[in-house]
């Protein structure tokens, strides 16, 4: 996998950040937020990000998604550099390459399933648009849910029809906040193995946010932020299949993911 031969053989990296920060200004303040992180994914990574409330991790999203600039570093996605790309440009990148899904799914009220996912299509003026928001309901399992409103799918639907909009444009990235955060254990489960379907059978490369250390033990690699930097960011070499496994006690859990994590990658910095 390493660029052996220097022709560029080697896998290039779907993402590639150097060095981002990103800051606001309050009134008098500048606020660092992230202070410099460098992160690169393959493609085909299922990769999770656990930090604390407040960290970063969806400030980082944000500009992985190309929803957001960082104030200073370099943001390679497929190798283009879009860290000085116009809104325009930007918007179009998103439309291509990046689906979305959120914690609160983010669905139009009185839109129908069909028609929500039939939205990115009419953004990016694409052809076959009924068929093919048909096809990616299908995918996860609402193919008798077309004609409902949000207001009549249970969260865990409602999440699957985010997801089936997210895929709708075949992109090459999910990005996916909290997407099980609001959802309880079962329809939790179930978003879960759609995900690692989709990252198996299609290689789409998943970046997942969770709090929950037994969500991140379904993916491929952790990595943990804290204050605005990562601390730790490691492989998980036997990660879990959603649905096969019972979730252990809370405390079994939890000594399990930050045990394998701090033991073999101690860079804990210390709190302010
Ligand atoms: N537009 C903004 N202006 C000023 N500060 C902001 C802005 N957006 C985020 N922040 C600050 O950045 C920090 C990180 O926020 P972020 O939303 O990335 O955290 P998070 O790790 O996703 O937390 P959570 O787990 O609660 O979702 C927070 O302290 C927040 O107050
Ligand atoms: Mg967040």
């Amino acid at each position: 996998m390493s660029d052996q031969n220097g022709n560029g053989a080697a896998a290039q990296p779907v993402i590639d950040i150097r060095n981002i920060t990103k800051s606001y200004t309050m009134g008098e303040e500048s606020l660092q937020i992230l202070k410099g992180i460098s992160l690169q994914v393959q493609p085909g990574e299922f990769l999770s990000i656990m930090g604390p409330s407040g960290s970063g991790k969806s400030t980082l999203m944000n500009i992985l998604g190309a929803l957001d600039q960082p104030t200073s570093g370099e943001y390679f996605l497929d190798g283009v550099d879009v860290s000085k790309l116009k809104e325009r440009d930007l918007a179009k990148i998103r439309n291509q390459k990046i689906g979305f899904v959120f914690q609160s799914y983010n669905l139009l009220k009185r839109t129908t399933a069909q028609r929500q996912v039939e939205l990115p299509l009419i953004y990016g003026g694409k052809p076959n648009r009924g068929q093919r928001a048909k096809a990616a309901l299908e995918a996860v399992g609402l193919q008798t849910r077309l004609g409902h409103l949000p207001s009549e799918l249970s969260g865990g639907q409602q999440q699957r029809v985010a997801i089936a909009r997210a895929l709708v444009n075949e992109p090459s990235i999910i990005l996916a906040d909290e997407a099980t955060g609001n959802l309880d254990s079962r329809s939790g489960m179930e978003v879960l193995q759609i995900f690692q379907r989709l990252n198996r059978e299609q290689h789409i490369t998943i970046i997942f946010i969770t709090h929950d250390a037994w969500t991140a033990r379904h993916t491929n690699r952790v990595v943990m932020l804290r204050d605005g930097d990562i601390i730790a960011d490691q492989p998980i070499t036997q990660p879990l299949v959603a649905g096969e496994a019972e979730r252990p006690s809370e405390a079994a859990e939890l000594e399990g993911i930050f045990h394998s994590t701090y033991a073999t990658n101690e860079v804990v910095e210390p709190a302010l």
